[in-house]
């Protein structure tokens, strides 16, 4: 494999947007910031400096970093954050995948801002596989501009538990593009040439909304999902969610002139977050006149659930001899979790949630607390017990059963709090039911595991049945993924081999549920042998103060 050496300086720069100005934390002075481009099977050495005014982690999302958690970068789960003035070189141990996934800063909400995609190309002598191969190879970020500063406005919220305050607009590729309320705005244009493909690297960095996405009059072909190759799909939108990434194929074959290509959100409720659009420029190659208003993209209403699941459910792995899976056809252990957006009492005066409340958030209703010395450290020094940086009984099933998609369920909105881990042996084949449900505002929530990718095997509406066989499970081709949307009126169930060992966080990617506490942490205990333990720490992690 090659070794490829990055340097990340992250500092404060200024960016205009929304005819505004304001100084902000990105990587290496761009937004969104630099690609991390490599081949399958390769490491890369990220020479992370933290030249801005506070603590960051950076966190490689998708990649496995087998027996590495070291570098994985959730802030106080695996390390503690790179101080001012600090650095820390993370080793990015690349295996099974392929295709695109992305970075992010890992705490707090800094990912507003510190985020960029990485590119994983087939191994030298290979190809893609599918039959047209792309002439050329495009990052398209999606992503948000906030007014403010990010760090405040979570602050602000996290002080007054409400809801944080809504970005201002979408990005695609940092740009606002139209329609926004500012004259003289810019917009990300890809130039294209007739007759030529595109490879279009999509990656969902938005903080808080799953996004449909579409190009007016083009027919797009996505070709994979999370870093693995799905079976290619034909369609003329997608739908995808915070954290997901996706290899869409674009080819130039429509009269040359502009186009819009946008983005919209998906929101599942009667009161979506946030409506606004945002959009891009697709510019053929040519002589002609630039139409005034070129054909804009024609995408499914924000509530229009069933236009998702259309999508989402064509969704299947590649699954050929060259690109074979490998799904468990039993399980060893099953672990159903529940998750709830709730309310805890206001710890002031009055709080900004509903009834004076703060909002909170929960799985199998454990409002995740976020410790001050990291899990990965606590466990590999055997810190647990007195210390009590973490408790390692994460209930395995939900603390109470009821009609978890029945709308009177006010009594179970008040969830306890707690740093609880769950504890798995090394090679023991898991089931993870994620069950929605309809305590407080639902809405879906695209949850995501550190550390493995992971066959969404099922879904379905309504309550889980947990006493039947899962008649239904795809085990042949289910989509290997590392994120995935749990419907808010239904449940999806996972399943992976815990082959690596290491403290591997879970959490909603919609930030303000993952700040509220919809997060654990699965520690996958040593196997025997060296070869199934956690490799040694590195020599310059940052330690906590
Ligand atoms: Cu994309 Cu825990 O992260
Ligand atoms: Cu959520």
């Amino acid at each position: 494999y090659d070794v490829h050496n990055y340097t990340f300086v992250l500092g404060n720069a200024n960016f205009e947007r929304l005819c505004s100005s304001k100084s902000m934390l990105v990587v290496n002075g761009m937004f969104p910031g630099p690609n991390i481009t490599v081949r399958k099977g390769d490491r890369a050495f990220v020479n992370v400096q933290n030249n801005g005014d506070y603590g960051v982690t950076i966190h490689w999302h998708g990649v496995k970093q087998p027996r590495n958690p070291w570098s994985d970068g959730p802030e106080n789960i695996t390390q503690c954050p790179i101080q001012p003035g600090k650095n820390f070189t993370q080793e990015v141990i690349f295996s099974t995948e392929e295709g695109t996934l992305w970075w992010h800063a890992h705490s707090d909400w800094s990912r507003a801002t510190v985020h960029g995609a990485i590119i994983i190309k087939p191994e030298n002598g290979t190809t893609y596989p599918y039959d047209q191969q792309p002439d050329e190879e495009v990052v398209i970020v999606l992503g948000e501009w906030f007014k403010g500063d990010v760090k405040e406005l979570i602050d602000n919220a996290t002080a007054t538990g409400g809801d944080p305050t809504i970005s201002d607009t979408y990005t695609i590729n940092g740009q606002p593009g139209f329609p926004n309320n500012c004259s003289n705005e810019t917009s990300y244009s890809l130039s294209v040439e007739f007759g030529k493909t595109y490879l279009l690297r999509i990656v969902n960095a938005v903080m808080n909304e799953e996004m449909f996405f579409g190009i007016a009059q083009h027919n797009i072909t996505v070709v994979g999902q999370d870093g693995s190759y799905i079976k290619p799909i034909s369609t003329d939108y997608i739908m995808i969610t915070p954290g997901q990434t996706m290899d869409v194929l674009l080819t130039a074959n429509q009269t040359p002139s502009y186009y819009y290509m946008a983005a919209t959100p998906f929101f599942d409720s009667s009161a979506p977050f946030d409506s606004s659009n945002t959009s891009a420029i697709l510019k053929y190659a040519g002589n002609y006149t630039a139409p005034s208003s070129p054909p804009y993209p024609s995408l499914p209403n924000v509530t229009d659930r069933d236009a998702a699941d259309n999508f989402t459910t064509r969704v299947r792995s590649l699954a050929s001899s060259e690109h074979p899976i490998d799904v468990p056809q039993e399980f060893d252990e099953r672990i159903v979790i529940t998750v709830s957006v709730n309310q805890l009492p206001c710890d002031q005066d009055s709080c900004d949630g509903p009834n004076g409340n703060r909002l909170a958030a929960s799985l199998n209703n454990v409002s995740f607390v976020t410790p001050t010395i990291d899990i990965l450290q606590a466990y590999y020094r055997n810190l647990s017990g007195n210390l009590s940086v973490y408790d390692d009984d994460f209930p395995g099933y939900p603390p109470f059963v009821f009609n978890y998609t029945g709308v009177s369920a006010d009594e179970y909105l008040t969830p306890s709090q707690g740093t609880k881990v769950k504890m798995i042996d090394y090679g023991k084949k898991i089931e993870v039911v994620f069950q929605g449900t309809n305590i407080g505002n639902a809405e879906n929530h695209p949850m995501h595991l550190h550390g493995f990718s992971f066959y969404l095997v099922g879904t379905g509406y309504g309550n889980f049945d947990n006493t039947t066989s899962p008649d239904g499970y795809n085990l042949s081709d289910p989509p290997e993924v590392n994120t995935i949307g749990v419907p808010k009126d239904g449940w999806a169930a996972i399943r992976f081999v815990a082959d690596n060992p290491g403290v591997w966080f879970m959490h909603c990617h919609l930030e303000r549920h993952a700040s509220w506490g919809m997060d654990t942490v699965l520690i996958v205990r040593n196997g025997t042998t060296a070869e199934t333990s956690m490799l040694p720490p590195p020599r310059n992690l940052p330690t906590c103060t």
